[in-house]
């Protein structure tokens, strides 16, 4: 292995890329929206962050072209103009994929050059015809060793078209950023995300610190979904972090996610409602995923006991048997001034639509301060 050679690489690389991206990005305060919140983008209140992230395009499976789907077209192509009028400086970037896009699709489109070129081309062009500022890609996830190391020619191949454009256009470069697994492998230690690519093509990256717990994977007990810390367990926001730094990631490039829902179960006995209680599958109806807004009624409404646990950092209430794991003030602030303190570039929020009337974002906005 030519180890020893990597860091004069990286160094040359750097310097000649530098002047290309992370200019400006001195921290995000993210957040992202999505159509199917039905949360009107003009509703954003967008002077509580620096990015928002627009999800999702897609990726067409035969021409591997990055496209927009009809129905959200009206709302992508004003998306940007949009959110700048209460905050003309908040940065806006395409996200591309998403949960619940198709995993093949990525796979088999970062397995031949002429198909990253489609992805590539296209998405570059969409994000500039649709005024956005960035792209950001969300492959949940590369899943095998020769699909991590497609993703990094992927995204060296990506970068290097940006400059490009950036050059032949003379516009500020695209920012590009990608939503990735909390740990810096996909949870073996031969499936290790491309440090080295990630590092030198992207300006950040997402990782997505939530839904370590939630019923319809863990459903016999309920547990923190987005614990920052887990004593003897993988799943902890603290662990992802961790990895990726001892990985060789600068803690500059990492961005902490923080989920605005929370997850609900179903109580085996109402006595029994800690972390951990036995529980039996979902708590509530649909997927058993809950918006922090409704979270919030439902506590009101049902006069739910909250708890927030400062070891694990996670909140939770509980109502009968009904079980609610999630994020509240308390362990949103723990959170970004972990991240500040850990020297993240910053934090974003799964997603924007679920917050109640601008708590969360308001709470996270204010301890990170200036
Ligand atoms: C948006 O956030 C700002 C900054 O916290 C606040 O002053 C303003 O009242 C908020 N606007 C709305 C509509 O919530
Ligand atoms: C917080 O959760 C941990 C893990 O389940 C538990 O050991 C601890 O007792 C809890 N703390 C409090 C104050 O309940």
């Amino acid at each position: 292995m030519a180890i020893n050679i990597i860091p004069l690489f990286f160094s040359i690389f750097l310097v000649s890329f530098q002047p290309y991206f992370s200019v400006g990005q001195t921290v995000v305060k993210g957040g992202y929206w999505f159509p199917g919140s039905g949360f009107a983008v003009s509703d954003i209140n967008s002077t509580l962050f620096t990015h928002l992230f627009c999800a999702f395009a897609d990726v067409n499976s035969q021409t591997y072209q990055v496209t927009i789907s009809s129905s959200n077209q009206a709302q992508f192509q004003t998306f940007t103009k949009t959110v700048q009028q209460k905050n003309p400086s908040v940065k806006t970037l395409l996200s591309i994929g998403g949960g619940g896009s198709n995993v093949n699709t990525f796979a088999s489109m970062a397995s031949q050059s002429s198909s990253r070129k489609s992805f590539i081309d296209s998405s570059i062009k969409l994000a500039r015809s649709n005024n956005f500022l960035g792209l950001d890609l969300d492959w949940e996830y590369p899943s095998d060793s020769t699909q991590m190391n497609n993703f990094g020619t992927l995204l060296t191949e990506w970068r290097a078209a940006v400059v490009t454009e950036a050059k032949s256009s003379g516009k500020t470069p695209l920012m590009l950023s990608a939503a990735v697994l909390y740990l810096s492998y996909y949870y073996s230690s031969s499936v290790t995300y491309p440090i080295q690519a990630i590092s030198n093509s992207l300006d950040w990256i997402n990782l997505m610190a939530y839904d370590f717990y939630g019923p319809g994977w863990s459903p016999s007990s309920t547990g923190p979904p987005a614990a920052l810390y887990n004593s003897g367990n993988l799943e902890s926001g603290d662990n992802g972090v961790r990895s990726w730094i001892q990985a060789g990631m600068s803690a500059k490039k990492l961005v902490l996610g923080l989920p605005f829902y929370g997850w609900s179960w179903r109580l085996t006995n109402s006595n029994n409602n800690g972390l951990f209680a036995p529980a039996n599958g979902q708590g509530l109806a649909g997927d058993g995923s809950i918006g922090y807004n409704q979270i919030k009624q439902y506590i009101t409404q049902n006069r739910a006991t909250k708890v927030f646990n400062v070891t694990v950092v996670t909140d939770y209430c509980y109502s009968g048997t009904t079980w609610i794991g999630y994020d509240d003030t308390q362990s949103i602030s723990t959170k970004v001034a972990y991240a500040k303190g850990k020297g993240l570039l910053g934090y974003f929020a799964w997603h924007v639509g679920a917050d109640d009337n601008w708590a969360l974002s308001s709470k996270a906005l204010q301890t990170w301060g200036a």
